[in-house]
């Protein structure tokens, strides 16, 4: 039936739509940004451009019992965008109109297609803010941005995506639109359906307009950066500031390995004698600025910096946060393979997280690399490697260093995901963190909104087992 669809939604939408077999395109749809290369062929991709079209293609679809597989600007980490079953990938990459920024009511109203830098732009020439910043936001879109409740080093002040979602209109299988949500800056009417689609990675809907809270824009910020010997210092630094009484606006690490990896690749240079860097932002008022520094700089120094740099001027400040962006690039181009995770530890337990990953990498001889949100508990754990990320013995050793990871995560209280999602890559661990009981009531979930099981199969929530255990 597969085969058949393509020629079904090529006279549903006009060829222009729809990639099918045999286009050069058509493999990119196949693949994400996952940790070791996987690729998936779809029999199609079709590009939606209204809301109309995704529902033709998801009432299409289920009439045929062909699988969908919804699909941003493909920037995810995890396989979230990978059609593991074939079928068709919805691709919203066409759905690019920012249709109303109100700036009396502070909201705006956004197809899903529209890049979240882009985004962050228009509504700063407003004077207004959209705080969530994932490190791919001059590429990624914000309708993946929701599918995946993504985060970003202001999450530490300003919370991830659901927290500025106020609004979703969602596209079910079958063809069904459902609007949900609100305008308003508070709303508690009815069951909270908006934070129930946001981060099931397009598993129960496919969303085609997102209503987003916005604040004022902050009228000054400045960056200060502690370096440290080493990242268990840098750990322990963290901890001490967040039990100051400072609340700057981004808490960062970045160790070593990180560091060294985006030497002479960025334009700001970090300092040769860092062993790990921590990165803080503040941002307020332009007069508090300066006193916001100092304090944060007296708070390093006590906790044993070795050096405290600032960046005020915008240039500057531009320059330490694309070094930032980078480090994850870079890794990738540095190594062969790279499994990046995102877990998050309750935030008294970073340093033992981080003595953790370095007895990992010990034990296992693999090299790792750790940075990111770590004022929010969020580590960005990558394990390196230069071998063919083809071979399965590779992989499995590979996977059973990220599933050490993920123990020692669930050990400390953590949980496997804060930002990337769950997607194809980490479903076989949920078990670590979650009982059969919790997983079985996401499945009842799931079949709620999708009893055809048609809308992304095979992500996020691990079938039910065989035989009971
Ligand atoms: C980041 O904060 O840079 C990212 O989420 C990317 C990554 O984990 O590789
Ligand atoms: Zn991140």
């Amino acid at each position: 039936m597969s085969g058949e669809i393509v020629g079904i939604l090529e006279r549903e939408l006009g060829a222009d739509a729809v990639i099918g077999p045999g286009h050069e395109r058509l493999d990119d749809y196949g693949r994400d940004e996952s940790p070791l290369p996987e690729f998936f062929p779809p029999s199609c991709a079709v590009l939606c451009a209204t809301t109309a079209q995704v529902a033709a293609v998801l009432r299409l679809c289920a009439e045929h019992r062909v699988p969908v597989t919804p699909r941003g600007a493909g920037s995810g980490m995890c396989g979230g965008a990978l059609p593991v079953a074939g079928g068709v990938v919805l691709s919203t990459e066409r759905m690019t109109a920012l249709r109303d920024i109100d700036d009396a009511s502070l909201y705006c109203v956004t197809e899903p297609g529209v890049v979240t830098g882009r985004l962050q732009e228009a509504v700063e020439a407003q004077g207004l803010f959209y705080p969530p910043d994932p490190a791919s936001l001059d590429y990624c879109s914000i309708g993946g941005n929701a599918a995946t409740n993504a985060g970003g080093p202001r999450a530490f002040k300003y919370g991830v995506t659901r927290e500025y979602v106020l609004g979703l209109e969602v596209v079910l299988m079958g063809g069904e639109v459902l609007r949900c949500g609100r305008r308003t800056a508070k709303g508690v009417t009815g069951y909270d359906l908006v934070a129930g689609f946001v981060g099931t990675e397009g598993t129960f809907g496919v969303i085609t307009e997102l209503t987003l809270k916005l604040l004022p824009k902050p009228p000054a910020a400045a960056t200060v950066l502690g370096v440290f010997a080493d990242a268990a210092t840098a750990g322990t630094a963290i901890t001490g500031l967040l039990r100051g009484g400072l609340r700057p606006s981004v808490l960062e690490i970045a160790d070593r390995a990180s560091i060294d990896v985006i030497r002479g690749k960025s334009r700001y240079r970090f300092p040769a004698n860092a062993g790990a860097i921590v990165l803080l932002e503040v941002d307020g008022e332009a007069e508090d600025m300066e006193r916001a520094m100092e304090r944060i700089g007296m708070e390093l120094d006590r906790l044993g910096a070795l050096d405290v740099l600032a960046a005020t001027e915008p240039a500057d400040r531009a320059n330490v946060w694309e070094a930032r962006r980078l480090i994850s690039k870079c890794l990738k181009d540095a190594y062969r393979i790279k499994v990046n995770e995102d877990v998050c530890v309750p935030r008294g337990r970073i340093v033992e997280m981080l003595a953790r990953v370095d007895r990992i990498s010990a034990e296992t001889g693999i090299e790792t690399a750790v940075f990111g949100h770590a004022g929010d508990g969020n580590l960005h754990v990558q394990l390196l490697g230069q071998d063919d990320p083809e071979d399965p013995a590779v992989r499995a050793r590979m996977w059973g260093a990220a599933e050490r990871v993920f123990v020692a995560t669930v050990e400390l209280g953590g949980t496997l995901s804060g930002e990337h999602g769950i997607g194809l890559s980490k479903m076989p661990y949920m078990r670590l963190e979650q009982s059969e009981q919790l997983l079985e009531w996401q499945r009842r979930w799931k079949q709620l909104w999708d009893p055809q099981q048609l809308l992304n199969p095979g992500k996020i929530i691990p079938g039910r087992r065989a035989c009971a255990e």
